[in-house]
């Protein structure tokens, strides 16, 4: 790309350059001036000026400009309120509007200490008010959603939030009703905002308008612990702040990093905090004496000693069931324990995991400037990696022509066929293949099932040459949040001694994501004695000789690799009600004579000395790179794997994990209107076929289990094929009849 051309303005006689096409406030930033702004947000569009706190004075025009709707041009000399009386005296007045009917409750406003009008205000505000009427009351608070609440009255008209909304999310939910001063942010209908990205709007508002209710009268900003870490809950991996006071988390907020996430967060990150203090969380080990089933609870010495013995009883029996969820370093620990301890190489990893798109690394930044993007889509991107979605959409207003290939895709395939289909593409002869080989930065994205771990996307990406290409590139997203970690740390405990059992002497099963698995629990039925290592109760104690108490993502120091082969670090920034994890292992690991660091520094040094080329975790910093790409070598995709056997109906059930579901959201009341409709999604024709119409309730069935769900028709869905989110379809066979009741 070649250089931009340069252009000189003068900022309050300090004199700057700045690529042409540069705004004023980005211009005057370059010379270390501040303009103001309430409305002016570059991720949210171009400036809309509606609020007028950037006004300035430019030489050679007649009255104030707005700093954020001017482009900065050659010559242009500007003064701010710094320098120019006329400036000052506008942004005062600005000020002197904007107060005319927000209230001054600061002492009780949730924004009070963090609130760019309060810092404004007194920055460059009057001082004083010359108001003697009453200020405009209005009911509040209106509950936007279970999550946010509106107060009206502080509202000064930014239109960042309906932006956000109609821009970023590009939900439309969330509008702008009436005229002038009656103008008023509602939701379409009074109906509750409902999705996934609506908590962004709280961060995005300048006053104290739009608040969450998770947060509201909670505390102030300066009484907080602040730490830098990273979200757990998916393998996007989202960059953020956790403020708590006491070791009580109080809120989650996004960080920005600009390779990633951009500044935005989905409400299942930004909300979920309260799981850690679910009255079902388990505090303590608890064992299950006898088939009577006695659950009594155990003191830790108690409880290491048990699963001593039972490990010893097991005679290398072991296999260790990952959720995908743990960091490396408790992966690594649980992985010596079974590998070394007791020299097994039984494991189930949550999914397959490779390094075959390593040599097509590229940042989620690039999406926003790539030609093409194809998307290989079975579960929708935006409840697998719901930040990859906004960046989709970004990348589609900025231009960019994306194709989906699936079964709802512009390019429709049976469900499972993402690997034929990337077969075709690489075939000389096909025409979107053609398409992307000319083009000059192209990223391929694979959200189906199976997918061999990236594999089948190496093939083609290899195919087009995309590994020559800078901006081009492959991601794989994967269903949990770090399932290349796991697969890592499990490969970097390996032992010469261990081998594979014949046998499950002892299942070892860590997390609830694994404990709610149906083919863990079938395996469980196998095993001779199981020990799961949950957060909640549930039901494991039924099934369960030993239960253990386990610790969030917000609880532990450690490290995640996300879906883009970041390896970012997560920050312990609660206090954990239980022992974690890596203390105890620890001592475990003595007892069965395996030598393990309590600490996760020292966990990663053996782990990184061994697996990850001896990288320091400072070297990850708060805001973590991206490891260069490896070198490509010839890649040879796997064979398509055979379609499975679909019975119990005619119709193909594609069942996805939806994103606002799993053990963390269930503890969480305020996320419960998120998550998942009970709907099954069927094609116009199929509907048409069975006289069904859009919102019927309808009977899906298969091998005699009937679920009752609405139709909601999808006219992009291939006939032939349903799709349901897993919670309501676990019991249902891969083939369904859908009916009318
Ligand atoms: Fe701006 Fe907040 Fe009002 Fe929305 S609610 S228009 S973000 S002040
Ligand atoms: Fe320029 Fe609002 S920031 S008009």
């Amino acid at each position: 790309m070649s250089a931009p051309e340069l252009i000189t303005i003068t900022v309050d006689g300090r004199q700057v350059q700045v690529p042409k096409g540069t705004g004023l406030v980005e211009a005057a930033a370059t010379a270390g001036i501040e303009i103001p702004v309430f409305c002016y947000e570059p991720r949210i569009g171009s400036a809309v000026g509606a609020c007028r706190m950037c006004l300035v004075e430019i030489e050679g025009m007649p009255k104030l400009q707005t700093g954020c709707t001017t482009p900065a041009q050659d010559g242009m000399v500007v003064h701010t309120a710094r320098t120019s009386e006329t400036a000052a005296r506008g942004q005062n007045a600005t000020i002197e509007f904007l107060l005319l009917n927000h209230p001054l409750d600061c002492p009780v406003c949730d924004k009070g200490g963090e609130c760019p009008l309060q810092d404004l205000s007194f920055r460059y505000g009057p001082g004083k008010t010359r108001m003697t009427f009453r200020k405009r009351s209005l009911e509040k608070p209106i509950p936007i959603s279970p999550t946010i609440a509106l107060d009206r009255e502080r509202c000064i008209l930014c239109y960042r939030c309906t932006r956000f909304s109609q821009e970023v999310a590009e939900d439309e939910e969330l509008v702008a009703v009436n005229r002038g001063a009656l103008t008023m942010i509602a939701t379409f209908e009074d109906e509750p905002y409902r999705g996934p990205f609506s908590g962004n709007i709280v961060e995005l508002c300048p006053v104290g308008a739009l608040t969450s209710t998770q947060y509201r009268f909670l505390a102030r900003p300066w009484e907080y612990e602040r730490a830098a870490s990273v979200c757990g809950l998916c393998a996007v991996g989202c960059n953020i702040t956790v403020q708590s006071r006491e070791g009580r988390v109080q809120r989650v907020l996004s960080r920005n990093h600009p390779e990633v996430d951009r500044g935005w967060l989905c409400d299942k990150g930004r909300f979920s905090s309260p799981h850690l203090y679910a009255e079902e969380r388990i505090h303590s080990p608890r064992y299950r004496r006898g088939e009577a089933g006695a659950v009594e609870e155990l003191d830790w010495d108690e409880a290491l000693a048990e699963l001593e013995r039972l490990i010893g009883e097991a005679h290398g029996e072991v296999v260790l069931a990952l959720s995908g969820t743990e960091t490396l370093e408790v992966a690594y620990s649980l992985a010596a324990i079974v590998r070394r301890g007791a020299h097994s190489d039984g494991v189930v990893l949550p999914e397959p995991a490779l390094d075959a798109l390593d040599p097509y690394r590229v940042p989620l930044s690039a999406l926003a400037a790539a030609e093409e993007i194809v998307v290989f889509e079975e579960s929708p991107v935006l409840e697998r990696a719901p930040v990859v979605d906004l960046w989709l959409r970004l990348a589609r207003r900025n231009g960019t022509r994306l194709t989906t290939i699936g079964p709802a895709g512009e390019i429709q395939r049976a469900p499972g066929d993402g690997a034929g289909a990337c077969r075709e593409l690489a075939g000389e002869t096909n025409e979107l293949g053609q398409r992307l080989r000319k083009a000059e930065r192209v990223i391929l994205i694979w959200s189906g099932r199976g997918g061999a771990g990236g594999a089948h996307l190496a093939g083609l990406a290899h195919a087009l040459g995309l590994h020559e290409k800078d901006g081009s590139g492959a991601l794989y997203l994967p269903s949990t949040p770090n399932p290349r970690g796991v697969a890592e740390a499990w490969e970097a405990a390996a032992d010469e001694s261990s081998h594979q059992p014949e046998q499950i002497g002892l299942l070892l099963v860590s997390g609830d994501e694994a404990a709610n698995d149906p083919a863990i629990r079938k395996l469980a039925e196998r095993a001779r004695r199981t020990v799961a290592l949950t957060l909640f109760a549930g039901d494991t104690a039924s099934w369960a000789d030993l239960v253990l108490p386990a610790t969030s993502y917000l609880e532990g120091e450690g490290t995640m690799r996300n879906l883009e082969g970041r390896l970012q670090r997560l920050r312990r920034v609660a206090a954990a009600p239980v022992r974690p994890e890596l203390s105890w292992l620890a001592e475990l690991g003595e007892r069965i004579g395996v030598t393990l660091p309590a600490s996760a520094t020292g966990i990663f040094a053996e782990l990184s000395a061994k697996a990850l080329d001896g990288i320091s975790p400072s070297s990850l910093g708060d805001r973590a790179p991206l490891p260069a790409r490896a070198k490509a070598g010839p890649v040879e995709a796997p064979e398509p794997e055979a379609p499975p056997t679909v019975r119990g109906g005619p119709l193909e059930l594609i069942r996805y994990r939806a994103l606002f579901s799993g053990p963390v959201v269930e503890h969480v009341p305020q996320l419960a209107f998120q998550r998942p409709l009970p709907e099954v999604e069927i094609s116009a024709e199929d509907a048409d076929r069975r006289a069904i119409a859009d919102g019927d309730d309808v009977v899906v069935r298969s091998n005699g289990i009937s679920v009752k769900l609405r139709a909601r028709i999808n006219a992009a869905l291939r006939p032939g094929s349903v799709r349901i989110a897993a919670e309501h379809c676990s019991e249902l066979a891969l083939g369904v009849q859908v009916s009318r009741p």
